[in-house]
């Protein structure tokens, strides 16, 4: 394939505005895979992204298309959509040339279009505007075009009207894609050169890589090199996804496909690396800026005997998800575990969904919390309030956007769900990390029994602390069952107690209620008991469950 004939493109939009879905009908139509109710959300292949209906690692299909009496070859790369997955985003699109920029005819443009569509235009991407969901009863593409216009200052005359799931006026996407977007500016008489866009780690093959092939070819037992650590590999197998693995005898410029050379640890293949024919070595391209964590949390193994698989567990998802951050941790109540970083929580959430479903490890997660800089001195004196306006711009009659310097803090464990439970699903959130600013801060401790549980130890803000200590004590009570003795759930700053809740004692005996004796069933609640029991970690003498972290951070 000539690189002319080449178009690099992937699907950016603002959640559920039907990324998925168009990506499902551009490979139906062409033939990349049967048109049948099975084939939903091909692209979405984790477990978790099907459960929760939601992309969460980017995925590549090749497809072919004939238009006007020649053959194309079109790459889609498909993103997610989640404020905390942009860092997926930003990676795909510097694979391509131009993306589909898609928004809700009936909800118009919300935050993650805004942001997804800085992120292809400073790469200086070919935009094309696309209006789905035209089918609906109260769309309005009128409105939305004139946001578009507004907005981003696109002529509302290359906006493409379409019904994803109808299918109509998709034909019309796949001729824009190859009439508007430049082919890659690749030479197939350059010397290979490759980004490493994206890598999944399989446990027989060892490391695939997804490469965009910047210039030159690549074939099956050449020798190359990684720019990162200067190893020579030999490439065992490549080709192109279609969505899955096809291969083929050689790669080209322009192309995007998937490697693999033989990479075994995990430390080989990193996201944003180059690679290059160990003859022919390049100037490596430019790569990735690191994603950055937002969120902190401890893991820890659910038993210490289980350590070692946790770690071969956690080693192998971060190789699959580069912007989680890992650092050895330990705490008195649960012994050697990790500090991880996330981009968010969902991110976090989902990274702990994927350890248990893919890799079948059982692991407690403490309570998430977020970074900051201790300065000692009286410059804390200064009295913030938490949230400060910046701008406000309205996007039309409907809708507005405003722009507020926030503490992470606040936003990062339920401002999202409490947005979008207030505004009836209407408004929607983006962040971006504007630094640290100085804030009255003091450290609150949460005591089971008198004995500190560290992994709820928490910052707050000082005018915050009395009802947070509350709620937080609150919450724990309601999520710790009764035991054989009582407790007493405290919060305290320093020595001083601020808040107590009491757990009365109580032994569940589970086997109250069989009169008479049907064995059987005995049997099936004692052992539901006993499963019961190993979700719990003890601390001191308490039984706590192991989702208790979580729930106690958040708000009612
Ligand atoms: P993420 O991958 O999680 O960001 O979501 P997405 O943008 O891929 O959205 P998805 O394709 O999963 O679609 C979200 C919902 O909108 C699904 O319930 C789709 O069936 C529905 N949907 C998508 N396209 C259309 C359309 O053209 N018309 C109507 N009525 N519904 C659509």
């Amino acid at each position: 394939f000539p690189a002319e004939r080449i178009r690099n493109f992937c699907i950016i939009a603002h959640i559920d505005h039907g990324k998925s879905t168009l990506a499902d009908r551009l490979l139906e139509m062409t033939g990349a895979i049967a048109k049948t109710e099975k084939n939903k959300q091909v692209l979405d292949k984790l477990q978790v992204e099907r459960e929760r209906g939601i992309t969460v690692k980017a995925q590549t299909a090749s497809l072919f298309y004939s238009h006007e009496g020649e053959q194309y070859l079109l790459n889609l790369i498909d993103t997610p959509g989640h404020v905390d997955f942009s860092y997926e985003v930003s990676r795909s699109i510097s694979a391509c040339q131009g993306v589909l920029l898609i928004v809700d005819a009936n909800q118009g443009i919300q935050a993650q279009t805004v942001a997804n569509f800085y992120l292809a235009f400073e790469a200086q991407l070919t935009i094309i505007p696309v209006i789905n969901k035209i089918d609906l009863k109260n769309a309005d593409p009128e409105r939305v075009e004139s946001q578009i216009e507004k907005v981003f200052d696109i002529p509302r005359e290359e906006c493409i009207r379409i019904s994803a799931k109808q299918g109509t006026n998709v034909e019309m996407v796949l001729q824009a894609v190859v009439n508007r977007i430049p082919p890659p500016v690749a030479s197939i008489d350059d010397p290979f050169k490759a980004l490493v866009f994206d890598s999944n780690f399989d446990h027989y093959r060892g490391v695939v890589a997804n490469i965009a092939v910047f210039g030159g070819q690549v074939r099956k037992g050449d020798k190359i090199m990684s720019a990162h650590l200067a190893k020579t590999y030999e490439v065992n197998e490549l080709g192109l996804l279609r969505p899955d693995e096809h291969p083929t005898q050689k790669l080209f410029a322009g192309q995007v496909g998937y490697i693999i050379a033989g990479m075994k640890d995990v430390k080989e293949a990193q996201i944003g690396d180059t690679l290059y024919l160990q003859e022919q070595p390049v100037k490596a391209l430019p790569g990735f800026k690191p994603a950055k964590a937002m969120v902190f949390a401890g893991m820890y193994p659910m038993d210490q005997s289980e350590y070692p698989g946790l770690r071969s567990a956690i080693e192998r998802l971060t190789l699959n998800d580069s912007s989680v951050t890992v650092q050895r941790d330990s705490s008195l109540a649960l012994g050697a575990g990790w500090r991880l970083g996330f981009l968010g929580l969902l991110h976090m959430e989902v990274f702990n969904q994927r350890l248990e479903q893919e890799y079948n490890a059982s692991v407690i997660v403490t309570a998430p919390t977020v970074p900051y800089k201790a300065v000692l001195s009286s410059a804390k004196l200064i009295k913030n309030r938490r949230a400060i306006q910046k701008n406000m711009v309205y996007i039309d009659d409907q809708r507005v956007m405003m722009k507020y310097l926030f503490p992470l803090n606040e936003v990062v464990v339920d401002f999202y769900d409490l947005l979008k439970s207030l505004s009836s699903g209407y408004a929607s959130f983006d962040y971006e990390n504007a630094g640290y600013q100085a804030a009255d801060l003091i450290k609150m401790d949460i005591l089971l029994n008198g004995r500190p549980v560290e992994e709820l130890t928490t910052i707050v803000h000082r005018e915050r602390a009395y009802p947070s200590g509350k709620a937080m004590c609150e919450r724990l009570k309601d999520s710790i069952p009764r035991q054989m003795f009582e407790i007493a759930v405290q919060a305290a700053i320093g020595s001083k107690i601020i808040a107590r809740e009491t757990i009365k004692a109580f032994r569940k005996n589970v086997l109250a209620k069989c009169y008479g004796g049907d064995i059987t069933r005995k049997m099936k609640l004692l052992k539901r008991q006993a499963e019961g029991k190993k979700k719990m970690r003890r601390i001191g003498n308490v039984e706590v469950p192991k989702d208790a972290f979580i729930n106690v951070l958040k708000r009612k």
